[in-house]
């Protein structure tokens, strides 16, 4: 349960990434929302197969964390000009795992490197996407869309295989918590304030 569906759908998108060309000799990979569930083991999964990972997170506070986890980099969100995003700009990723959505996929896609690969995961911010097609047809990048829920079943066991050998997360225990039935409108309230990190897994029983 501590990788389940986050897990899961983390795997999807460094499977379907690396479908699309995507190599650690390729360039830096960037993981937004890099603190929750889906970002955190991104990171660690893609550390683990030798990428360099750029954490890009909303907590300052967790980036030795975030570093102890793989990330060779943290960036804050605070950093970015998400008013002045270029139709292009700078080339820095070779890959991205996007959990956001909005602004941040937007310069996400504007600073792509040639032949980039995008896998859009998440919503947490906007299910909006205000972009251009320079990114894809100057750049020849990929937006690719990353859905756990209708996976073929193919793909689906593929991916979980690999989640026991070479995508198999370093550090599952730092990154999984477990609390108690009873607890949870306390983690729901963690959640809401945005302080969560990782993986809560619930216990049932007692
Ligand atoms: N496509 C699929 O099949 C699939 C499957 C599972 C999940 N999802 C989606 O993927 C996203 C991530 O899931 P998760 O389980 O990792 O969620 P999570 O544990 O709640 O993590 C989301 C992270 O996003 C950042 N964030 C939260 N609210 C934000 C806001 N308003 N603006 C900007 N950043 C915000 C925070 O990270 P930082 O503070 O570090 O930035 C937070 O830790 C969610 O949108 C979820 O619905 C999609």
């Amino acid at each position: 349960m501590a990788l389940g569906t986050a897990g899961f759908t983390a795997a999807l998108g460094v499977q379907r990434m690396e479908d699309n060309g995507l190599k650690p000799e390729n360039g830096a990979v960037i993981v937004t929302g890099a603190t929750g569930g889906v970002g955190s083991l991104a990171i660690d999964m893609l550390a683990g197969r030798g990428y360099e990972v750029v954490a890009l997170t909303g907590k300052a506070d967790q980036a030795d964390w975030l570093k102890s986890i793989g990330a060779a980099r943290v960036m804050l969100r605070s950093e970015l000009d998400l008013a002045n995003i270029k139709p292009l700009d700078k080339g820095l990723w070779a890959g991205a795992v996007d959990n956001l959505g909005g602004d941040v996929l937007a310069w996400i896609a504007s600073t792509m490197k040639p032949w980039g690969t995008i896998a859009s995961i998440g919503l947490a911010a906007s299910t909006d996407l205000n972009t251009t097609v320079m990114p894809f047809i100057l750049r020849g990048a990929s937006l690719l869309g990353i859905d756990s829920g209708y996976a073929p079943a193919a793909i689906r066991e593929h991916v979980w295989a690999r989640l026991a050998t070479d995508l198999r997360p370093r550090h599952l225990d730092a990154v999984t918590r477990e609390v108690a039935f009873d607890a949870l409108p306390t983690e729901f309230d963690r959640f809401i304030a945005g302080q969560a990190h990782g993986r809560v897994v619930v216990r049932i029983a007692p």
